[in-house]
């Protein structure tokens, strides 16, 4: 921390000002792009322009798909791009130490989008929402100051914003428009308007931007279109503009009114419109109508607006990253596929919507005549699987649990320092409980998995408000608690909240003590693949009984299996994986982290794995999977022992289909005109 140099830093901000004539000095070229205040519209060196754009984000598919996804946008009539950077993926600590590697390189997708005739518009949030773990925040802003209050000009805060953009921002630069990049505009945080008014924080944001990137690069905010919100996230020198859906109930009119109350003259701009929905597991898939999308889009483009839409294409909320909404006060985790019934689908592949989209715009800027075709996808069939270790094993532990804390009572995932994934804690029952005694944990986020003495009794869900299970535990028995962070918050007040079971688990009537914490977190998959690799087979039987395995039907249990791409085939195709008998759980695949599985409540039945993840013929690929609730009988040597099963039935399958709408235990989801 090097907070008492934060008044420099804000200083050295907001006071010297790059000169705008410098930088056309350097450029000598006629590039420029502004507001046409008097037509509202914008001047694209110096003629008339309306922007089509989609929004796609590099963080949502690998670094070898930018160029097809980006080349079906072009095809689609879009002659622009927006996406959001995801300031947790580029700084994991709150160390000096920054990534743009592999899938997380920001600039070659730039490049390659105006490689392909797209201008780019950028939103660097610092909070982006976006269905992301806290909205795009790194977490450990939690717990480098814990009473930092996220979004506002409190100066921890600032701090470390600071500090990114300072590092982000002159990387940027090279790729305005003006300097002969495609980047046309920046947006300054994100629907700020219906989370706070503090305009002493978006007022900085704005100078730090204009700092960094120059006097001439056109500004904007987005809120949504309510009166309220643009009032709070609109501020001098940044172009007010607002975001919704197709089928809006406020209707397009009405909708831009609001932007025109902020912006009396220039351009009318839809920085979101909605052409699907999010999802959130266990409710069901969204959709909306192609039509109603294609009608509203002509309708904006007709009264010379500029639409954004939102989202093009969605992809994948790989590994950890998925955010959660809360829905009526309830906890509501989106799923791995962000598919949001897109034009593109998570795959990129071309929808119905996407050419009833592109037959929308063609009625209002010439578009391309080539249109893509949807790729083949792989039906691999089985990949076999066979049981690794189970949580319990003291080896796994020592490897892949964290380091290893004692506690009076339990620590958060904060205290422990843990962004996503797990965090392990035990405790010895050192009282004589009843029989059976109700184990309370009121404050969990999000998800317990119970164990005694490393068996499974069941599961606590902050989802379901279940926070209390009967079990019976005897004096000098082990209660295992396996937490689940389901995502963070995305959305409102509560990106700030904290993980864990809570300081007070109690058994019965009395509050459990002495804990034992392991932090696991997200888990190495490369170091677990090579743990795979070299584990004796049989080191699970030396800790763990048969009958525990008959107990747990898999439940922490971790699950490996190898595949290669048949030799028939000359590319590696784009697959879908299935996971049928599996419960609920993450799936690994060469050691990068697809995500999380849940097909048993929906509505995502199976993970999109891209073609670039897997090795060609004759390379193997491994699988690794992370039962937490229960697998397949077959998967388990003891049973299978016992009902005379075939072992080499344990598997996934590796299909041509992407299921994204199976039913679900509740019959509706977050409303589209909640949230905005
Ligand atoms: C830019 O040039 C204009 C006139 O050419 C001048 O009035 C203005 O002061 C200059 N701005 C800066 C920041 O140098
Ligand atoms: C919306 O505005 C446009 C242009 O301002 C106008 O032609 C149209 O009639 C309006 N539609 C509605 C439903 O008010
Ligand atoms: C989250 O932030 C709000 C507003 O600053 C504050 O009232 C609340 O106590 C914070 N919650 C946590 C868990 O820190
Ligand atoms: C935890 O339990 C203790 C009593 O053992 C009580 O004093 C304290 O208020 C409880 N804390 C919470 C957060 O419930
Ligand atoms: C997977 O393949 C590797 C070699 O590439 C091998 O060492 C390992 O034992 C295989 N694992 C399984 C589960 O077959
Ligand atoms: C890939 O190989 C499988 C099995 O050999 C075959 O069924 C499938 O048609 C092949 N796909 C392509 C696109 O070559």
């Amino acid at each position: 921390m090097r907070v008492p140099f934060l008044g420099l830093v804000l200083a050295i901000s907001l006071t010297f000002v790059k000169g705008d004539n410098q930088t056309h000095e350097i450029s000598g070229s006629q590039r420029s792009f502004e507001i046409d205040y008097k037509g509202n519209g914008f001047l694209k060196d110096g003629k008339k322009f309306q922007y089509v754009s989609g929004s796609i984000h590099y963080f949502r598919s690998t670094e070898e798909q930018w160029e097809d996804l980006l080349r079906k946008c072009r095809l689609a009539g879009l002659n622009t791009i927006t996406t959001y950077v995801a300031w947790n993926l580029h700084q994991e600590a709150s160390e000096e130490k920054f990534s743009y590697d592999g899938n997380l390189n920001l600039f070659k997708f730039i490049e390659i989008a105006q490689k392909n005739d797209l201008l780019v518009i950028l939103r660097p949030g610092p909070y982006i929402d976006s269905e992301r773990d806290m909205g795009g925040l790194p977490a450990w802003l939690l717990w480098e100051k814990p009473d930092m209050k996220l979004r506002t000009s409190d100066l921890e805060y600032v701090y470390f914003v600071s500090r990114w953009f300072d590092e982000l921002l002159p990387k940027l630069e090279p790729y305005l428009y003006e300097n002969g990049g495609p980047i046309i505009m920046v947006q300054v945080e994100n629907e700020y308007g219906s989370y706070a008014c503090d305009k002493e924080y978006t007022g900085f944001l704005r100078d730090l931007i204009r700092f960094h990137l120059g006097e001439d690069v056109v500004l904007f905010s987005t809120d949504g279109a309510a009166d309220g919100m643009v009032k709070c996230g609109s501020l001098p020198g940044v172009y007010p503009t607002v975001d919704f859906g197709a089928e809006s109930p406020a209707g397009i009119n009405s909708s831009f009114s609001v932007q025109r109350k902020y912006a009396a003259s220039g351009p009318l701009i839809n920085s979101e419109f909605y052409p699907g929905w999010i999802d959130h597991w266990q409710k069901p898939h969204s959709k909306v109508g192609t039509d109603a999308v294609a009608n509203a889009l002509d309708a904006m483009l007709a009264i010379g607006g500029n639409v954004n839409i939102y989202i093009f294409h969605g992809g994948t909320s790989f590994g950890f990253s998925n955010g959660a909404n809360i829905d009526g006060g309830m906890y509501d985790p989106n799923p791995t596929s962000y598919d949001f019934d897109a034009p593109l689908s998570e795959a990129g592949d071309p929808t119905a919507k996407y050419f009833g989209i592109k037959k929308a715009i063609a009625k209002h800027i010439p578009v391309p005549e080539e249109n893509p075709s949807v790729s083949p996808k792989g039906a691999y069939g089985k990949v076999n699987l066979k049981r690794l270790t189970g949580l319990f094993l003291p080896e796994f532990l020592m490897l892949f649990g964290g380091i290893r804390t004692h506690s009076a009572l339990p620590k958060s995932f904060e205290e422990l320092q843990v962004s996503y994934g797990f965090v392990l804690y035990q405790v010895k029952v050192d009282f004589i409980p009843s029989d059976p005694a109700v184990l309370t944990a009121t404050k969990l986020k999000d998800r317990a998995y119970i164990y005694v003495d490393n068996e499974f009794q069941g599961i606590l869900s902050r989802q379901e408000s279940i926070f209390s299970i009967p079990i019976i535990a005897r004096n000098g028995q082990t209660i295992s608690l396996l937490v689940e962070n389901q995502g963070r918050v995305c959305y409102g007040s509560e990106i700030n909240e904290s993980k864990g079971p809570g300081t007070n688990v109690t058994l019965g009537s009395k509050v459990l003590r002495n804990w034992e914490i392991f932090p696991i977190g997200s888990i190495d998959g490369k170091k677990l693949t090579k743990y795979s690799i070299g584990l004796k087979s049989n080191l699970i039987n030396n800790y763990e009984s048969p009958l525990t395995e008959i107990r747990n039907r898999g439940s922490g249990s971790f699950f490996v299996g190898n595949f290669t791409v048949p030799a028939s085939n000359s590319s590696v195709l784009d697959t879908f994986v299935r996971l049928d008998g599996f419960t609920k759980g993450m799936v690994w695949i060469n050691g990068f982290n697809l995500g999380r599985y849940w097909p048993v409540v929906g509505p995502q039945e199976t993970l999109y794995l891209p073609a670039p993840l897997l090795k060609p013929h004759p390379e193997t690929n491994t699988f690794l999977i992370f039962e937490l609730e229960r697998a397949p009988d077959s998967c388990l040597a003891s049973i299978a022992l016992l009902t005379g099963q075939n072992k080499g039935d344990c598997f996934i399958t590796l299909t041509d289909t992407h299921v994204l709408d199976i039913p679900t235990p509740f019959k509706s989801g977050m409303s589209l005109f909640k949230k905005h």
